[in-house]
């Protein structure tokens, strides 16, 4: 298991090349099981999850290509061809590994009328359960039955039909799995109250680009007018805005000046917003986003909401930030039950942190100091890793299999703009 160890004090310096969007990916490899043409997808990055969705797509039958990118390998193409669906089974195995294999629910109802998926079970930051990806096949025809810890899916004869889905509340991948079934489903199907992330207009954006017929992209009531089939296309996955939010908190938190080439400053408004409220100098130029800060930061208050609000994903890595602001800091997590599990680890780093149910009190200290940690979700790790970029001493960070999901090459990255960081594998 590769730990992380990271020795502190450096201020960051140059240009991170920002990769592909990890939660673009997932839902974008899944929508290759919508057609028997081959669909090649630019710009993937070399994460974790990728290399468990490719094995899963296999799995149903598909094939699919790797070759290599530029510059040692970052902007991987890959290319899927799912001309049959040999099996409709998503198991466990592979459910339980990632959770975002319930992306293939949507696609392999709609293109082979039915879908026997394991239901993913909860994970460190919630119980995360799919009910509204159920209703949402429902709604468009589909009969569901739970049986031994699996979801199994059934189109009606003549295949799926248009419906209304009226979601309750924001769920970003029951909206993905809605999206990818009604695009074959015969008839209109409306979507209201549909996630607006920039990861749900790339997936929007691939679709119509499959021949697929989308109204209002980008908008909380989605129109989707459902097509007999769809083709191949060739479709570049959009930057990852958490991976350069991410960094963007390294340059603020180490008191240095990064570039984050390729970031688009429309994906992330409310983190830019609250860079600039903390003290952080942010410029968008046209060949990214660059972020510098010299000193002591100041305290923000934030709520993590769904897009374009202030995003989950980004609630961690501020919470390092903001242990060094000069002040009182609060933070309210409205997405996901149990997403402080990073709370007790920085504290044992010298944060000052009161959690109190969804809301975090960060009081700012003069300094944190290098301890072994461990992490225990993707951005809690992250969380770690910047806390340490900024800590007096070494942070050993622990159980990293959680950072190679959703960041590429990090410490090549990081180490390429000063930071004292190495990767120790054992075994
Ligand atoms: C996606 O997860 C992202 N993952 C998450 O990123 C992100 O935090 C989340 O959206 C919110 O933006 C991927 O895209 C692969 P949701 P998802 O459905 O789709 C509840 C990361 O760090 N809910 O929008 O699972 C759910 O429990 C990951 O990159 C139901 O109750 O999130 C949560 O409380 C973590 N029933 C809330 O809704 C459902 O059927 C939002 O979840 C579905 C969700």
């Amino acid at each position: 298991m590769d730990s992380i160890k990271v020795r502190g004090g450096n201020r960051l310096s140059g240009t991170i090349e920002i990769s592909g969007a990890k939660n673009a990916v997932l839902t974008l490899l899944p929508c290759a099981l919508l057609t028997d043409e081959p669909v090649c997808f630019e710009n993937l990055p070399r994460l974790a999850d990728v290399d468990s969705f490719m094995h899963l797509l296999n799995q149903h039958g598909a094939s699919t290509m790797l070759e290599g990118g530029h510059n040692g390998g970052f902007g991987r193409k890959m290319t899927i061809k799912a001309e049959r669906i040999a099996s409709t089974v998503a198991p466990y195995d592979f459910v339980r590994k990632m959770r975002a294999s319930v992306l293939v629910l949507g696609p392999l109802v709609a293109r082979a009328g039915e879908a026997t998926v394991s239901m993913p079970g909860g994970c460190a930051i919630g119980n995360r359960p799919v009910d509204l990806h159920l209703k949402a096949l429902e709604a468009l025809g589909a009969e569901i039955e739970l049986a031994a810890g699996y979801v199994k899916a059934h189109a009606p004869d003549g295949g799926l039909r248009g419906g209304t889905i009226a979601f309750p509340f924001v769920s970003v991948g029951a909206t993905e799995n809605a999206l990818m079934a009604a695009v074959l489903a015969r008839g209109e199907t409306v979507i209201e109250n549909a996630a607006k992330e920039p990861e749900i207009v790339d997936l929007c954006n691939c679709l119509v680009a499959m021949g697929a017929e989308i109204e209002n992209i980008g908008r909380a009531t989605l129109v989707v007018h459902g097509k007999e089939r769809l083709g191949g296309t060739t479709y570049r996955v959009m930057p990852d805005r958490i991976e350069a939010g991410s960094y963007a908190c390294a340059a603020a938190i180490t008191g240095g000046d990064l570039m984050l080439a390729g970031a688009r400053g429309d994906d992330m408004r409310a983190v830019l917003a609250e860079l600039r409220d903390a003290g952080a100098e942010v410029e968008e130029t046209g060949e990214g986003i660059r972020v510098a800060a010299d000193g002591a930061l100041k305290p923000v208050n934030i709520s993590t909401a769904p897009f374009p609000g202030f995003p989950t994903d980004m609630q961690a890595q501020f919470m390092s930030m903001l242990a060094l602001a000069k002040g009182t800091s609060l933070l309210t997590e409205t997405i996901f039950e149990n997403r402080y599990m990073h709370v007790p680890e920085l504290g044992r780093m010298g944060a000052d942190i009161e959690v109190s149910g969804r809301s975090a009190v960060v009081k700012g200290v003069d300094e944190l100091v290098g301890a072994q940690v461990m992490a225990t979700d993707l951005r809690a790790s992250m969380s770690l890793i910047l806390a340490g970029l900024a800590a007096k001493g070494e942070t050993h960070v622990l159980r990293v299999y959680h950072l190679d999901r959703g960041y590429e090459r990090l410490e090549d990255k990081l180490g390429a703009v000063g930071a004292d960081i190495e990767r120790v594998s054992e075994g």
